[in-house]
């Protein structure tokens, strides 16, 4: 994105920037930059729909979730090997570097790479090798969160659930959660309700997309049919009033993303976002980047538009830092340092 937003000039830009942050909400697959678009498609001689990197960048005009959805796995399909989908993530952990990012929770679409005859073992090496240098080489941690696409069957989800469970050992340090996502409306949680049954007997932390597009009676389904513990997006919550006050009760997180909500219009103007309101009724708001490279901003980009439009005093930029840390699935003692770092850098 161009440095000439306004926000790009928020007085508070380095005070953010220095609080440690968690990104909760990232699909990695939603990071792939058009020139690494450009330049997998040519290692592996894979023809694009347009003829150069500002020809790609200029269709990111989104009239809907769909419309965001069919670029982006077109986009996809330039991964081929490993070290793409290594290339890829480590891509993204040195982006985010320099925003202040200590630990991530990474979607990941199996099915997106293995419907092209990818397996899944190389999504796996590739992604999880990215994961476990970042930790060394930037100080950043990472779990993954295998994500269903709910535009296909519950069937196929099950198969891909089987076709991952051999993997878990070997990448037991990262895979740690399941999750939910793609086209909402006509998709609700109880298609999965089985499959999610399955998963949380297997021990695993789950999340779902609810109440991005669809109805806040989706994430009514998510917490009650799939018990999932975050909800991601989740601001269409509001138009529940008791969902509202049970969110708020049960300090169930919600990670919101507000540049993808404004790409994909699910709001106008980001003024109007509810973030402030819920976050200021202290419902757990965490920021993130949802696919940034399609929405025109990394995780730091999301907190300087967000307290631009909508005025977030340097307490509730601590606040959402804080709700990103204690929302994450790090445990309690890992949790304890990171928070007090940012103790210690919010009173800079
Ligand atoms: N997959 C990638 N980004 C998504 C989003 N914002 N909603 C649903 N599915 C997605
Ligand atoms: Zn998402």
């Amino acid at each position: 994105m161009e440095d000439t937003l306004p926000y790009h000039a928020h007085p508070l830009k380095s005070f953010i920037q220095q609080l440690p942050k968690a990104e909760l909400h990232l699909h990695i697959e939603g990071t792939l930059e058009p020139e690494l678009i450009f330049e997998l498609a040519k290692r592996n001689q894979i023809a694009l729909d347009y003829p150069s990197v500002d020809a790609l960048r200029a269709a990111y005009e989104f009239t809907d979730l769909q419309s965001f959805l069919d670029l982006y796995y077109a986009g996809a399909q330039v991964l081929v090997t490993e070290s793409d989908f290594y290339s890829m993530t480590m891509a993204y952990f040195k982006r985010i570097h320099a925003d202040g990012v200590v630990h991530t929770e990474i979607m990941f679409d199996p099915q997106t790479h293995t419907s092209r005859g990818i397996s899944i073992e190389t999504v796996f090496a590739g992604i999880a090798g990215a994961c476990r240098d970042a930790r060394i080489q930037l100080g950043i941690s990472s779990y993954l969160i295998l994500s269903f696409l709910r535009h296909l069957s519950e069937a196929e989800a099950f198969a891909t659930l089987e076709a991952a469970l051999p993997l878990r050992n070997k990448y037991s340090d990262l895979w740690i959660a399941i999750g939910l996502d793609s086209a909402e409306n006509g998709n609700p949680p109880e298609k999965f309700a089985r499959v999610y049954a399955r998963c949380k007997e297997l021990e695993f932390r789950l999340v779902a997309h609810a109440g991005e597009e669809g109805p806040a009676q989706y994430v009514r389904g998510a917490l009650d049919i799939l018990q999932v513990e975050r909800i991601d997006h989740g601001v269409r919550s509001e138009e529940d009033p008791e969902l509202v006050k049970r969110l708020i009760d049960e300090k169930i997180a919600l990670t919101v993303c507000p540049l993808s909500n404004l790409k994909l219009r699910v709001v106008d103007d980001l003024g109007t976002h509810n973030l402030a309101r819920l976050l200021r009724q202290d419902m757990r708001i965490t920021l993130n980047s949802d696919d940034p490279s399609y929405f025109g901003g990394y995780l730091l980009d999301n907190y300087l538009a967000s307290a631009h439009a909508l005025n977030l005093s340097k307490d509730e930029l601590v606040t959402l830092a804080r709700n990103s840390i204690e929302a994450s699935f790090l445990s309690p003692t890992e949790q304890a340092p990171l928070l007090s770092r940012l103790e210690q850098a919010s009173t800079n």
